[in-house]
């Protein structure tokens, strides 16, 4: 359950706490989620580090930031980075009263950002693995903002990088056209594992990219275990043939077609092939691969909203 991005790391935390004017007391208290400790006091803000939950720290001053379900209210701790009140375990204390303010200048919210296209289909997580949350099923071709980068994403056939947008999630390297010039962005800093029921934002995800959170997936590689396989113009023998990949070549997948009863996948060539053509099987449960039906034109499913 606990991929290997899970793995704290070391906080780049100077150890300098009483560097930043921090002369009022500090108030005790811990986490109740997982959360950011971000440069500054909104969802897009780089992480400093994160606190686990149930760990103990110390905050110095408020200030207000992002809206996170009920409350404006982020908090500086003496690691000189906030966090939301939302993810406090005492959300009784009248921090603004027992605590000085941050100063105007925290309210900032200073962003790095770059253009992107995706490639191809794309689930955006609220964390750059996939065990964690869809927030978004992004269709081929989608220009999107990124913010900040990852080195320390899951793995997408051989690019551990992923991109945070400004939708608030986290899409992998792999998808995008072009890989991004970093040297223009944040790195995004420690990132927990998040969910989407503990984590909401105000301006999270927009109604245009919103679908009904399924199963996790992404990008996968399989090889053709027939002597060739025929990838077609649409799921169906009957449709045109575009492609012939032969035996053993490597072929990524994007998502599943069940096609009257069989199952097929589209490649990144934008064509598709039965699944019977490959050695593995990507409609099983060990690739958690996407229906191609889940990126179509929003509006189907179920969605609830983010309220
Ligand atoms: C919080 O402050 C107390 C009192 O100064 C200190 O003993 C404790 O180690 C601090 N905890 C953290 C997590 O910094
Ligand atoms: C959320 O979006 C609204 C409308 O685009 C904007 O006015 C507001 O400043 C945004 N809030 C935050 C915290 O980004
Ligand atoms: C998928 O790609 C990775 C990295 O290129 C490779 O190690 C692996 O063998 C490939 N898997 C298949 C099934 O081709
Ligand atoms: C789906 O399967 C049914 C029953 O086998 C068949 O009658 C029908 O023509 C098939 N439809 C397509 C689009 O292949």
């Amino acid at each position: 359950m606990e991929p290997r991005l899970l793995l704290r790391l070391l906080p780049l935390v100077l150890v300098l706490p009483y560097a930043f004017g921090d002369s009022a007391p500090a108030i005790s208290t811990s986490a109740e989620y997982n959360t950011e400790c971000k440069t500054c006091p909104h969802s897009l803000c780089p992480n400093t580090l994160y606190y686990s939950t149930s760990e103990l720290l110390n905050l110095t001053c408020w200030t207000h930031g992002t809206r996170i379900i009920s409350t404006t209210l982020w908090l500086r701790s003496t690691s000189s980075c906030y966090l939301t009140e939302y993810d406090l375990a005492d959300t009784t204390t009248d921090y603004t009263s027992t605590l000085p303010y941050c100063g105007p200048d925290s309210e900032d919210e200073a962003l790095t950002l770059e253009a992107a296209t995706l490639r191809y289909k794309t689930e955006c997580r609220i964390c750059p693995g996939i065990t964690c949350d869809t927030l978004a099923y992004l269709k081929e071709d989608t220009e999107v903002e990124l913010t900040c980068w990852t080195p320390d994403g899951q793995v997408i056939i051989d690019d551990p990088y992923w991109m945070k947008t400004t939708n608030n999630c986290y899409v992998a390297q792999k998808n995008l056209y072009d890989k991004p010039d970093i040297t223009y962005l944040d790195p995004c800093g420690p990132i927990p594992f998040l969910e989407i029921e503990k984590h909401f934002n105000e301006n999270g995800t927009s109604e245009v990219d919103k679908r009904s959170p399924v199963r996790p997936a992404y990008l996968i590689n399989v090889t053709v275990g027939e002597e060739y396989a025929l990838c077609h113009s649409c799921p169906e023998e009957k449709c045109e043939v575009e492609r012939r990949y032969v035996f053993n070549q490597e072929v990524w997948l994007q998502c599943l077609v069940d096609s009257n009863g069989t199952w097929w996948s589209e490649t990144t060539d934008f064509c598709y092939v039965r699944n019977a053509d490959f050695w593995q099987s990507p409609e099983g449960d060990y690739y958690r691969n996407p229906l191609c039906e889940y990126f179509e034109e929003p509006g189907s499913g179920d969605e609830d909203g983010d309220d």
